[in-house]
């Protein structure tokens, strides 16, 4: 008789997002008169931008002729993309990436879960605490996170990097040395950010022990301070010591449509001197066949001047939803952080609630959904995070709405 792969069972429950979604549904499906307000998942509630649907327009009469038609895109991602990508994303930002060292895909979900896969089983990693739970089911599924300690409610072979009030949700380096090291900046769920210069300091911290900084900057689009990194290429050394995931999701909306890509530079090697670009490559070539051209083309429109206004007055009212949500829960008198850099805030729960007693209470009598601390990790407990990315009126009313809670 066939058996499963373990490691699926050592995973707690089910993803943290389905668990929410499924609380959501039974709640409704109980009281169908209420008006559900949604602030849980990072999930955006704006049109497609002209310029993307002009583009995708364009791209499906391309499929439509026969002269324009297009079959199975490149693996690695059409060049049109990849320059596109390489030029406003990183050499415009004075960061030495080349187009060949980007590798689109369907959204930098995948790309986090999937990257792991080139490193070895014995690989030990290291997470910020909360984190986004991606990072370490992932390392689960492999075999490489260790058993779970359902007091702890750690995995015995992660390294969590706790961020807390006290360090400001930034974390310190570990005591014992990773080889793999997700950061996540802006940060999901605390929406907090490190300087350059912090950055700076993870970087030589790389490549002095060795390891590898796995950097999430799907975000990036919501930096609005000068000293707060776009790019960990933007810092010095990071060639030989990071790769970075991005998301087409949150700066353009695309979270219904997918596109994301992952930079590995060539320089990155192993300890025996294997380029992890091939490696990447190989993977990308036998596990998938590339993102649809009509998708990249709505990719490429993103980086056109009309699709650039049109995406900064987006991200400038999502922002504009967080700051409602910021200054309206601060002068309620809530303790609140995150928010001016992310399209997250970062709540205390009030009455030292669990944040699931909270999740239940804000469904249940404000009829507001949000994403428990504790499902980001052990560190998140007490906390409880909202997203920005509903609409302005909706979060105008959830926000009055929380307002009688305290
Ligand atoms: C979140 O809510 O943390 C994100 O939207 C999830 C995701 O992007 O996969």
């Amino acid at each position: 008789m066939f058996k499963v792969n373990e490691n699926y069972l050592k995973l707690p429950g089910s993803y943290l997002f389905s668990t929410i979604g499924k609380k959501v549904a039974a709640y409704t499906a109980a009281h169908p008169e209420k008006e559900i307000i949604r602030l849980g998942i990072g999930d955006v509630t704006q049109p497609l931008a002209p310029a993307i649907i002009e583009a995708m327009h364009k791209a499906v009469d391309e499929m439509a002729c026969k002269e324009t038609f297009k079959g199975y895109a490149p693996d690695l991602g059409y060049e049109f993309l990849r320059s596109a990508i390489a030029k406003n994303d990183y050499q415009d930002r004075g960061c030495d990436i080349a187009a060949d060292e980007i590798f689109v895909s369907d959204g930098a979900k995948c790309d986090c879960s999937n990257i792991q896969e080139i490193f070895s089983a014995d690989c030990r990693i290291a997470v910020c605490d909360p984190v986004y739970p991606v990072y370490v089911d992932s390392n689960v599924m492999a075999g490489r996170a260790g058993e779970y300690n359902t007091v702890t409610e750690m995995f015995s072979n992660v390294i969590y990097m706790p961020c807390t009030e006290g360090n400001n949700f930034s974390p310190e380096f570990p005591k014992e040395n990773p080889d793999l090291i997700y950061l996540c900046y802006p940060n999901n769920p605390t929406g907090a950010t490190i300087t350059k210069d912090e950055l700076q300091g993870w970087v030589d911290y790389a490549n002095k022990i060795g390891a590898v900084i796995l950097y999430d900057a799907a975000y990036e689009a919501y930096i609005s301070e000068a000293d707060v990194p776009h790019s960990i290429y933007e810092c010095e050394g990071a060639r030989t010591c990071a790769i970075e995931m991005r998301s087409f999701s949150k700066n353009a909306g695309f979270t219904g449509v997918r596109l994301g890509f992952t930079v590995v530079p060539k320089e990155l090697k192993d300890a025996d001197g294997v380029a992890l670009h091939g490696l990447w490559a190989r993977r990308h070539g036998t596990k998938y066949n590339g993102a649809p051209y009509i998708i990249q083309k709505a990719g490429e429109a993103v980086y056109s001047e009309a699709g650039k206004a049109q995406l900064k007055e987006q991200v400038a009212y999502y922002m504009n939803n967080a700051k409602v949500i910021y200054d309206g829960l601060k002068e309620a008198g809530f303790s609140v952080s995150g928010g001016v850099n992310a399209p997250y805030i970062w709540l205390k729960t009030p009455g030292n609630m669990t944040s699931w007693e909270f999740f239940d209470h804000l469904l249940e009598d404000v009829n507001v959904v949000g994403t428990p601390g504790s499902g980001f990790g052990p560190s998140g407990e007490g906390y409880f995070r909202l997203t920005a990315f509903g609409t302005y009126e909706n979060t105008v009313k959830a926000v009055e709405r929380m307002k009688t809670l305290l």
